[in-house]
C-alpha cells in the first residue's frame, strides 16, 4: 500500500509542477515565445553587420533568430559591374548569422529596382538580347547562391513582379525575356544550392488582384516542376490598411497553393499617406510638407495604443496560422533604422517597429510574448 501511495503521490507533485510551469512560464524573448511556432526574424542593416550598433545587436541576439540583409545582397551592391562581385558585406553578414545560430536568408536575387543598368543594356546602351539577360541572370544567380551554398537558409529569388491587379510588373526582365524569367531565376538558384529554400516576395499581397495573380504564377511553376518553397509576403503596412481579414485571406489562399508563407518585411507605419499607393514601391516619393510629419516630437499616446494594437491583432493572425507560416521578420531592429522614416517622404519619423529609438521594447513586445502563450 505504502509503495503505491508513493507512485500517486510523485505523479501528482509531477503533474502540479508540470502545470505551474506550463500556465507561469513566461518566455523572456520573442524567440522562446515562438520557439516550435515559426521563426522570428529581423533585418540587419550595415552598422549592425559591421558590429558597429552594439545596442542593436544585443537586441537582435536576445530576440531573433532569423535575419535578413536589408540592403548588401541586393544586386546593385553585390555585382555593380558585370563580373566585378564585391561580397565583403554579404561574407560578414552571413558569418554573424553562423556565430550567432540564426536561420539566414539572402534578399533577393531578381529584382526591378536595384539591379545596375548593366544587366540590361549592351556597349552602345540598347537593350540587350533575350540570351545575354538570361545568361547575366544565371552568372548572377549561380555565383552569389553558390558562394553561400548550405550556408544561406532560403532565398528571396524573385522580389516585387506582380502588380495589384495581377498582372506582370513590365520590368526589363519582363520585357526582354518575357514572363519565363520567373521560372529560370529560380531553377538557376536550385541548381546552384538544391538544399535553399526559394521564394516568391511581394508587397501588398492583400490585395485581391495580386492575391489571384500570385496564385496562378505560383501553381504555373509548380506545375512546370520548378522548386517554390514560399510565397513572401511583406507585411509593409499601416493603421487602418490591410484589414486583417484580407490579410487573411491571401495567408489561406497562398498555403492553399501547397508551399510556406512567410510575413518577410513587417513594420507598420503611423504616418499620412501623401499619396494613393499604399505598397512599397521604392522609387516612389514625395516632397517634404510639415503636416505629412506629425509625431515629429513623439507619438501621442493615443497612436501608440492603436499601434499597439495592430500589432498584437496581427500577431494573433500569424498564431491562427501558425502551422501554415514558418517565419515573421520585422524590416529593421529600431524606428531609427527604418526606411519608413524617408519612404515615400524623406526625413519623417516614424514608429514602425518594435523597440525604440532608445533600443527599449515597446510594452507591445511583452504583449505578443504574452498571447504566444495562448
Ligand atoms: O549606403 C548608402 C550611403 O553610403 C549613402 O550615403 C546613402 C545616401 O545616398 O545611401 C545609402 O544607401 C541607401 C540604402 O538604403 C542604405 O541606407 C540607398 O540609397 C537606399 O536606396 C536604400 O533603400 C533601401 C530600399 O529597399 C532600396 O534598396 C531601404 O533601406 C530598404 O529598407 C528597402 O527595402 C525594400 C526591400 O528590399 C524590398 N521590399 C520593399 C522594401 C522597402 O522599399
Amino acid at each position: 500500500m505504502k509503495k503505491g501511495a508513493l507512485i500517486i503521490c510523485s505523479c501528482l507533485l509531477t503533474l502540479l509542477f508540470a502545470s505551474y510551469t506550463n500556465d507561469q512560464y513566461k518566455p523572456s524573448s520573442l524567440k522562446d515565445a515562438f520557439k516550435n511556432k515559426f521563426y522570428i526574424g529581423v533585418a540587419l542593416n550595415l552598422r549592425q553587420i559591421w558590429a558597429k550598433d552594439t545596442a542593436g545587436l544585443a537586441i537582435v541576439k536576445k530576440h531573433f533568430n532569423s535575419i535578413v540583409a536589408e540592403n548588401c545582397m541586393k544586386s546593385m551592391n553585390l555585382q555593380p559591374k558585370e563580373g566585378q562581385f564585391q561580397f565583403r558585406d554579404a561574407d560578414q553578414f552571413v558569418a554573424f548569422g553562423e556565430q550567432n545560430n540564426m536561420y539566414i536568408i539572402g534578399h533577393t536575387l531578381i529584382w526591378h529596382s536595384q539591379t545596375p543598368r548593366w544587366f540590361f543594356v549592351d556597349e552602345k546602351g540598347n537593350d540587350v538580347s533575350r540570351e545575354v539577360l538570361i545568361q547575366r541572370m544565371k552568372s548572377h544567380i549561380t555565383t552569389v547562391v553558390s558562394r553561400y551554398k548550405g550556408r544561406v537558409k532560403g532565398w528571396d529569388v524573385v522580389n516585387e513582379a506582380i502588380l495589384d491587379d495581377g498582372s506582370y510588373r513590365k520590368s526589363k526582365f519582363y520585357t526582354i525575356i518575357g514572363e519565363d524569367f520567373i521560372r529560370l531565376a529560380f531553377e538557376f538558384a536550385h541548381a546552384a544550392d538544391p538544399d535553399a529554400e526559394l521564394y516568391y516576395n511581394d508587397f501588398s499581397m492583400s490585395v485581391e488582384g495580386k492575391r489571384n495573380g500570385v496564385v496562378k504564377m505560383v501553381t504555373q511553376l509548380k506545375n512546370q516542376g520548378v522548386k517554390v518553397t514560399g510565397v513572401g509576403m511583406q507585411g509593409h503596412l499601416g493603421l487602418d490598411y490591410p484589414t486583417l481579414g484580407d490579410f487573411e485571406k491571401s495567408i489561406q489562399a497562398f498555403s492553399a497553393t501547397g508551399v510556406k508563407v512567410m510575413i518577410t518585411e513587417l513594420d507598420i507605419t503611423v504616418l499620412p499617406n501623401p499619396g494613393q499607393n499604399r505598397g512599397a514601391e521604392v522609387n516612389l516619393n514625395y516632397d517634404y510638407k510639415k503636416a505629412m510629419n506629425p509625431y515629429a516630437d513623439g507619438l501621442p499616446k493615443s497612436v501608440e495604443m492603436k499601434l499597439q494594437q495592430r500589432y498584437v491583432d496581427f500577431f494573433r493572425l500569424f498564431l491562427k496560422h501558425q502551422e501554415k507560416i514558418s517565419r515573421v521578420t520585422l524590416w529593421g531592429v529600431t524606428d531609427e533604422d527604418s526606411w519608413r522614416n524617408n519612404w515615400p517622404v524623406f526625413g519623417r519619423t516614424d514608429y514602425p517597429l518594435l523597440f525604440d529609438r532608445q533600443f527599449k521594447a515597446k510594452p507591445m513586445v511583452e504583449m505578443i510574448v504574452g498571447i504566444s502563450k495562448k
